[in-house]
Parts: C-alpha cells; sequence; structure tokens
C-alpha cells in the first residue's frame, strides 16, 4: 500500500504533491518521491524515510513546475532505498505506482532480454520501460503508449504517469487499487485516496477498474483500457479532512477492520496458482529442498502475531505433517532453547521490529537454525535478521490493536504450510486445491461478515457492563479464542480470557454462572460437536452464550436462546429473547479463522466505542514494543 497523487495545473506543484503525500503518509513511510516537469524536461527528487527527509531533500534541489506526480511508499519489492522509492525514470517517462504487478519477473526478464538495464528492484520500474518502449516504438500519444504497457501487465495498479515529450499531461489509470480524480478550476488532481487532494477540491470522480485518465489543467478525459470514451459526473465530498483521512470511518481500527478483504488479496495475489494447485515459491522466502529437509518448524512471535503463529503450527502440522512448536519470544530469550541445523523458525511480527521476536530470531541463527520472518515490513529488523521473508501485503496499520496484519499473517501461513505440503508430498493436488480454493474465496465472504456489523453492535450494547468474558475455541478456532480476548481487553478494558474449549472443564467453569458471557467459536468443522457439548455445560450453568457459528446452524442458535423472559442480571445483563448469535458463511475448515475472527474483532470495537475507550491509542501500548 502506497500513496499517490498528481497535479497539473498553474501552479508550483512541488508544494501540493508534498502536502497531499502527507495526508498519504497512513500509507505508507519508507520513502518519497516527486516527478515534475521543469521545463527542462522530467526531474526526479527522492529520498529513503519519512516525507521530511523529501522536504529537505526538495530544499537542495527545488523542483519547479505546474505539472508533476509524488509518490510515498511502503515497500512490497525491494527493501526500502533511493534507487527503489518512486517514481521510476525510463527515458523521458516517470511513473509512480501502488499496487503489486503479478507477472514482473518474467516482464523483468523479458525488458533485461532486450537489454533493459533496471537500476531498481522493483516491479513499478518495469512498467515505467514498457510505457517508454511503447512509445519509442511509435505510440505518439502518452495514452496509447501507457495503454500498451498496460496490456502486459497483470496485477493491481494505480499508477500515474508524466513525461518529458508531454509537459501539459498527467496520466493515471487503475486495476485493483485505488484512485480519485480531484476536478479543480483550471487545475485537476490525481490521488491515491481524498485526503491528499481535499484541501484544494472537493469535486471528485472516483476512476473504476480497467480505467485510464488524461488530465491536464483544463479537461479530464476518462476511458476504458480498451479506448472507449466514459463520461461520468463528479461527486461532492462534504468529509472534515480527519473524517477523509479515515476514510470515513469512525477510527482507524474500524477502517482497518473493513480494509481486510483487500489486505487478503494483496497478500495471496501472485502467489496463488490455482491451476497447478499450489503456491509460487518464489515469494515464500523458502527453498523446496529445505522445505523437504526440515525436520520441526519452531514459530516465534508475539501478542496477536503469536495467535496467528499458533494458527500456523496447527496447518504446518496438518498440511505439512512437520513437528511443530510455538513459542512466545520473550519466553525463548528466558528459557534458552535448543535449535538444532534442521529446524525452520519462523518469526511472525507485524511491525518486523519486536525486540523479543528479534532476540529469538538471533538466538536461533546463532544455533544454526534456518528463519524464515513473517512480517508486514519489507526489509525491517526482523527480515534483515531472518534468512528469508515471506511479506504480508496489509499496507501500514495505524490503529495499536492488529486486525488486518492479523488475517494477512493467517493467510501467508496458511500459504507457507501449503508450499511446504506439497514439497513434501503430504498435501495432494485435489487437498490442496481445495484449500486454495477456499483461501481464494475468502476475501467476498469478508465482505459478507462484515456487513452484518450493526448486528455484531447490537450485541455488544447489550454486555456493556459486564466486567469479564471467556472466549471457547478449539484446534484453529483455540488461537482465534485467544485473539479475541485479546482484542477485547487491549481496546475496552473489560477482563477476557480465551481457552480452548476442552480446556474449559479443567477450570475456568467455576467462574460459569449468570454474570458471564461466554462467547463461543464454533463453526461446522471437525470439532464442532465437541464445542456444541462445551456450549451445552455454559447454559447448564446459566452463562450468557455468545456464539460465532456457520450460516443455517439452527442448532446452535436454539442452544443460544435463553429459556428465561428477558430480565436483568446482578450486572445489567439483559438476557433478551433474541440469541446472541454472528453467523459466517460455509466455507472449508482451514480457512474459517480468517472469517470467525471477524466478528470478535468488531464485538471488541463496538464495545469499546461504546464506552468512550480511545480505540486507536489504547492506554498503555505502543504499536510497536522495541523495550524488554
Ligand atoms: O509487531 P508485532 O506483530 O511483532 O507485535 C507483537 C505484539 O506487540 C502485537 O501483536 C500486540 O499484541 C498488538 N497490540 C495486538 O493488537
Amino acid at each position: 500500500m502506497c500513496g499517490i497523487v498528481g497535479y497539473v495545473g498553474q501552479k508550483d506543484c512541488a508544494p501540493i504533491l508534498v502536502e497531499g503525500l502527507r495526508r498519504l503518509e497512513y500509507r505508507g513511510y519508507d520513502s518519497a518521491g516527486l516527478a515534475v516537469h521543469t521545463g527542462r524536461g522530467v526531474e526526479i527528487v527522492r529520498a529513503v524515510g519519512k516525507l521530511s527527509n523529501l522536504d529537505a531533500a526538495l530544499k537542495k534541489n527545488p523542483l519547479s513546475g505546474t505539472t508533476g506526480i509524488g509518490h510515498t511508499r511502503w515497500a512490497t519489492h525491494g527493501r526500502p532505498s533511493e534507487a527503489n522509492a518512486h517514481p521510476h525514470v525510463a527515458g523521458h517517462v516517470a511513473v509512480v505506482h501502488n499496487g503489486i504487478i503479478e507477472n514482473h519477473v518474467q516482464l523483468r526478464r523479458d525488458l533485461e532480454s532486450r537489454g533493459v538495464k533496471l537500476q531498481s528492484d522493483t516491479d513499478t520500474e518495469i512498467v515505467a520501460h514498457l510505457i517508454d518502449e511503447a512509445m519509442r516504438q511509435g505510440r505518439t500519444r502518452l495514452s496509447e503508449a501507457v495503454r500498451t504497457a498496460l496490456g502486459h501487465v497483470r496485477g493491481a495498479y494505480a499508477i500515474a504517469v508524466v513525461s518529458g515529450d508531454a509537459p501539459d499531461e498527467i496520466v493515471v489509470a487503475k486495476q485493483d487499487s485505488p484512485l480519485v480524480l480531484g476536478i479543480g478550476e483550471n487545475e485537476n488532481f490525481a490521488a491515491s485516496d481524498i485526503p491528499a487532494i481535499l484541501a484544494h477540491t472537493r469535486d471528485i470522480i472516483l476512476l473504476h477498474d480497467g480505467e485510464m485518465a488524461v488530465l491536464t489543467a483544463s479537461h479530464v478525459e476518462i476511458s476504458t483500457l480498451e479506448g472507449t470514451r466514459i463520461t461520468r459526473e463528479h461527486k461532492r465530498i462534504d468529509w472534515s479532512p480527519m473524517q477523509a483521512e479515515k476514510g470515513g470511518y469512525k477510527h482507524f481500527m474500524l477502517k482497518e477492520i473493513h480494509e481486510q478483504p483487500r489486505a487478503i488479496e494483496d497478500t495471496l495475489r501472485g502467489r496463488v496458482d490455482l491451476p497447478n494447485a499450489d503456491v509460487v515459491g518464489a515469494e515464500i522466502g523458502l527453498s523446496a529442498e529445505l522445505a523437504q529437509r526440515v525436520s520441526r518448524v519452531y514459530f516465534v512471535a508475539c501478542g496477536t502475531s503469536a495467535h496467528s503463529a499458533m494458527a500456523g503450527r496447527y496447518w504446518v502440522e496438518q498440511l505439512a505433517r512437520i513437528p511443530s512448536t510455538l513459542e512466545i519470544g520473550s519466553e525463548v530469550r528466558t528459557r534458552d532453547p535448543v535449535f538444532v541445523p534442521n529446524d525452520l523458525v519462523v518469526a511472525v511480527s507485524q511491525s518486523g521490529e519486536t525486540l523479543d521476536t528479534l532476540a529469538a530470531v538471533k538466538a536461533a541463527k546463532a544455533a544454526g537454525a534456518h528463519v524464515l520472518a513473517v512480517t508486514n515490513v519489507v526489509d525491517s529488523a526482523i527480515a534483515r535478521a531472518s534468512d528469508g521473508a515471506l511479506y504480508t501485503h496489509a499496507g501500514p496499520e495505524i490503529g495499536v490493536a492488529s486486525t488486518k496484519c492479523f488475517t494477512s499473517q493467517l493467510a501467508a501461513l496458511l500459504m507457507l504450510a501449503i508450499y511446504m505440503g506439497r514439497r513434501r508430498g503430504t498435501l495432494d493436488t485435489d487437498g490442496a486445491h481445495r484449500v486454495l480454493d477456499a483461501l481464494w474465496r475468502v476475501p467476498a465472504q469478508m465482505r459478507e461478515v462484515l456487513a452484518r456489523g450493526e448486528d455484531i453492535k447490537a450485541i455488544a450494547k447489550k454486555y456493556l457492563r459486564t466486567r469479564d468474558m471467556l472466549f471457547l475455541g478449539r484446534g484453529t478456532e483455540f488461537p482465534v479464542a485467544l485473539e479475541g480476548a485479546l482484542k477485547l481487553k487491549e481496546i475496552s478494558y473489560i477482563h477476557a480470557e480465551g481457552y480452548a474449549a476442552g480446556e474449559m472443564k479443567h477450570g475456568p467453569i467455576a467462574l460459569i454462572d449468570e454474570d458471564m458471557p461466554v462467547v463461543v467459536v464454533c463453526p461446522r468443522d471437525n470439532q464442532y460437536d465437541k464445542t456444541f457439548s462445551n456450549m451445552e455445560e455454559v447454559k447448564a450453568r446459566e452463562g450468557q452464550l455468545i456464539a460465532v457459528c456457520t450460516e443455517g446452524d439452527e442448532d446452535v442458535r436454539a442452544l443460544c436462546f435463553s429459556d428465561a423472559a428477558p430480565r436483568s442480571s446482578t450486572r445489567g445483563i439483559l438476557s433478551a429473547a433474541e440469541p446472541d448469535v454472528i453467523t459466517i458463511p460455509e466455507a472449508a475448515n482451514e480457512v474459517q479463522p480468517l472469517l470467525t475472527v471477524l466478528p470478535l474483532q468488531l464485538l471488541a470495537y463496538y464495545m469499546a466505542d461504546l464506552k468512550g475507550t480511545d480505540v486507536d491509542q489504547p492506554r498503555n501500548l505502543a504499536k510497536t514494543v522495541t523495550v524488554e
């Protein structure tokens, strides 16, 4: 996830572009750059790090002109460096891009075989060269060259392009990554998101997938990538700048919860090979030879990442049949564990900076283990300290409570388990196809679950005055139960505990009475009957059941009906006639955790918001924990 912005008009564009990028910094901030028509052609200035570094670079090398594009980057291909920062240049053409080009490896090879020398590790530079080639092959209009180049590209993109040969225009195009156009008086804008242009215009046009536009100071000409002209009226936006930054959502956390379908799509993009029922090895960070040789997989992580790692452990055991274990980062440091050379240590960390996980990685490396980082930040400390990296593509997460990074980690770890299972022959074509197909359908199913937000909010209202909550789940729903409890305590400050449902009778059952809400994650899977029995045990002790189950499960629904007439318990919990049941669509067992966690994230969110806590920055917590 990166931010792009473009301006064409009569004003000096560099300050407008930099200010626009500042409003998009939430989309990424590892490097930034501008390309501006200065009268001497297109000139670029780029800098690694936050925008203040670009400001400083522009003071040294000012860019003056009225047409330009800018970019703030969140690396997906290639570490954060000046060479990898956008804009990327080929001939007279400069390009900024947000998205992931799936066939970049093949396109790079093709370009190199034609003698092109690429300067960066990015997928974007390839697009710049394809456009430049098309221009040199006689596509005299920039828009025609862009159209020709995009004909070779597969994947997600929002691009903005300028060329020294077309000093008064910007060409933009979009497929699966956001792009808005801003309509002004003798000036026009393009950006990844509305906040970047809100200070200049409130009249916007949303570009659709498969469309491109040519922007000049006085015109916006929209067409399909095939060349059909499109007329679209602009819309007036009345959001405040703050609302716009959160995409109209009240909090970043809620926005990020709703970004999960897109985050999963981006994490799967270019990695799932459905026709061959496999996962693309080059993207996994682990060689086929190593995948075959590993004798144990040792997951290390903290907090939410430890919950996704726990699911990863279950999948590696089930699909690749490799003995696996999970250790909390801080305990690895404390315990001096024994690693052996054929251990694969998988370090899971959203930030890639968590000190306890980093220390575990260093200890494992020192002991001779091979380390694979699963992280959302390219070239982060944990990625650098590891032998390979499998990147999630969730984009920056701003809410302290992790949501989209958790589900992206689940998707990445499930792909890792499938990849290893295929290499080791424990997962046949049919089995792999079944799971990959289910994974591919998850984003659409997530959208269905997220549409049930109002029902979840109604449940949250009922339990607002509770002081404690239990969360139960079995198998891969156990980490989901742990995650649901962690989300609730982090942001609402309500005491919550997650347990393996089978563990309830070994202690927690003593807590259950009419004042104890118990959230049970009970989709139709191979653990269903046992978890259902646990729900009956809760009900027998008058606990308040809240269930996450599969659509159409009338048994769970009937069980969650309260026999008693509506009444208040001592803590004000109302046992109502309507059962507290949230459903997920039918899905293969393996992908259910990506769906069942969504209602729990929303439950925590609404309980916190209704209580009025600081959802995005809960007390005492930090987004990145770089202390012991
Ligand atoms: O960046 P990491 O994934 O390594 O962070 C680990 C934990 O600090 C983090 O998951 C924490 O538990 C979050 N606040 C959870 O919402």
